[in-house]
């Protein structure tokens, strides 16, 4: 087995791994730097339930490899748990959207890509981003709400 040293940046640090050159960035992120909140459900880039930021943008990290990620910003769910104030956290804690829990990492990585994109999405916008995510509890409608919540008090804060 070939391993190579990749430096990845993850949530504002650097961390030097020894991986093999087609590991997937989400067993390097889990077990090597025990960043579990992260998830594997399908493995197959089709549940979304291990969504990461790759220089800002959704990327399902089941998907590429630790080595393609070298030199690019990765921003797991434990790095915006840092942002306890955001208006996305707080509107997803207050409407009390997660029912098991699963996919609500990915959920929340998904909605934080589209809220930076688009400060004011449409009701279809957001469905549209977020049916990306599989939510087997069907959080969708809470979903929705929280991210027209925290699109509200982002808004807010905006200068006129
Ligand atoms: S685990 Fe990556 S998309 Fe399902
Ligand atoms: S909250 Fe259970 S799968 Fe989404």
């Amino acid at each position: 087995m070939d391993l190579m040293a990749v430096t990845l940046h993850v949530n504002g640090s650097a961390n030097r791994v020894e991986a093999e050159s087609d590991i997937p960035l989400l067993w390097v992120l889990r077990d090597q730097l025990g960043l579990t909140g992260t998830k594997y459900s399908c493995g197959i880039g089709v549940c979304g339930s291990c969504m990461v930021l790759l220089d800002g943008m959704p990327a399902k990290a089941c998907r590429i490899t630790a080595a393609e990620c070298a030199g690019k910003k990765i921003t797991t769910i434990e790095g915006l748990a840092e942002q306890a104030d955001h208006p996305l956290l707080k509107s997803w804690l207050e409407l009390q959207v997660p029912q098991c829990g699963y996919c609500q990492s990915g959920q929340i990585i998904m909605a934080y890509a589209l809220l930076s994109e688009k400060h004011d999405p449409s009701a279809d916008e957001i469905d549209q981003a977020m049916s990306q995510i599989l939510c087997r509890c069907g959080t969708y409608p809470r979903i929705r709400q929280a991210i027209q919540q925290a699109s509200e008090m982002m808004r807010a804060k905006e200068p006129s």
